[in-house]
């Protein structure tokens, strides 16, 4: 989105940085794309109007943020409706073989990103439909699109990528349930569950928000001096564990590591010493205590975010027994947040510039 908007025009709002509005926009940019997406959802409608072939399965493709979005879709997509999915990085997708009837969904909030432009360029796609998942409509991506999913994200000039991540995974998701609806290969029934979960997410952002907001302060507080950083999740937790880590990387330039909870007896384990910080992101499965107890036996410093005894309590508002129930197969996207909020306060912290991380650029136009 860099050739449409730029920082000059556009104010921090009254926020000490671009990074902190645009976490704070979460719940609106939701708001809205929910409002205008969700209707379309449960009739197949979003999907048909895309006018694309049948598919069989789907390829997800992009870099950084755009790449654990996609994951997030992709993710939503084989639990739910036993789609085969694939997920490449750009940077090393040259050799892919690209299967008939595949569906590619490409994405990228610039549309710009030199990787993602080349390895599309390169790879076969006769066979296959492409989609952009994108901010700007304009970009090259959009142009090389065979349809265009905008995410409606307003611009992003935070270098770390925040709303734009959110506005990708709501749009990707309400896109999927209507494939997944317009093929059968989902119940309606099904299909209104989760529709319902993506009309609770602005209330889920705001929510995760404000208790984000109350808790971290004093635990960033008490890892200042930590090297290292452990993120753990199952299933897409795993993805939400890749991007918390992102952007503790990117913000704050301390080594952090991600891994599906049950890969830590494998081996990673071994890093846990006395007051290691572990952000657990706890999606529901309970096999999550049995990594949380081995943690514990190290004296790691467990920062868990959602399920029972969680530090940061902010997913599905708590209500196990409620409407989310069951329903909860894609997500919990809303803890995305305090990863977020933990690496702009850690970075802050430190002293980093937030909005200009050293060595990056919003968007990557070389290879
Ligand atoms: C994330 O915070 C980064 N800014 C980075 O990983 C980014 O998501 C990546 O470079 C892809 O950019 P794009 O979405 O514009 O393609």
């Amino acid at each position: 989105a860099d050739s449409v908007w730029t920082g000059a025009s556009i104010g921090v709002d009254g926020h000490p940085d671009f990074m902190s509005k645009e976490i704070a926009e979460q719940p609106d940019v939701a708001a809205r794309i929910v409002d205008r997406l969700a209707p379309h959802v449960l009739d197949g409608s979003l999907w048909a109007d895309l006018a694309l072939p049948r598919f069989d399965r789907v390829t997800v493709i992009g870099c950084g943020t755009s790449l654990n979005a996609g994951r997030m879709i992709g993710g939503a997509l084989s639990s739910l409706g036993r789609v085969p999915v694939r997920t490449l990085v750009a940077s090393e997708a040259a050799d892919a073989v690209m299967e008939p009837r595949t569906l590619v969904l490409a994405l990228s909030q610039s549309g710009e990103t030199a990787d993602l432009l080349n390895a599309i360029e390169r790879l076969d796609l006769s066979r296959s439909s492409l989609v952009a998942i994108t901010n700007n409509e304009h970009s090259t991506l959009a142009r090389q699109a065979d349809s265009v999913l905008t995410c409606d994200a307003g611009p992003e000039i935070g270098v770390a990528a925040t709303k734009t991540f959110v506005a990708q995974v709501i749009t990707g998701v309400a896109a999927a349930l209507s494939a997944l609806v317009a093929s059968e290969r989902m119940l309606r029934s099904d299909a209104v569950r989760h529709s319902d979960e993506l009309r609770l997410m602005p209330e889920l952002l705001a929510h995760a928000i404000a208790v984000s907001h109350e808790v971290l302060p004093s635990i960033v507080a008490g890892v200042l001096d930590e090297p290292g950083f452990l993120f753990l999740g199952q299933g897409t937790g795993v993805v939400l564990a890749a991007e918390g880590a992102l952007k503790l990387k990117e913000l704050s330039y301390r080594w952090a590591e991600h891994q599906p909870a049950g890969e830590l007896k494998h081996g990673p384990l071994a890093l846990v010493d006395r007051g290691t910080p572990v952000l657990v992101i706890d999606s529901g499965d309970p096999r999550i205590d049995r990594s949380i107890a081995e943690v514990d036996a190290r004296g790691g410093r467990i920062v868990r975010i959602g399920g029972p005894g969680s530090t940061v309590p902010v997913v599905g508002l708590g209500r196990p027994a409620g409407p989310m129930a069951g329903a909860r197969r894609w997500g919990p996207l809303e803890a995305v947040v305090p990863l977020q909020i933990f690496a702009r306060d850690l970075a802050l912290a430190l002293g980093r510039d937030v909005d200009k991380p050293r060595n990056l650029a919003k968007s990557v136009t070389v290879e």
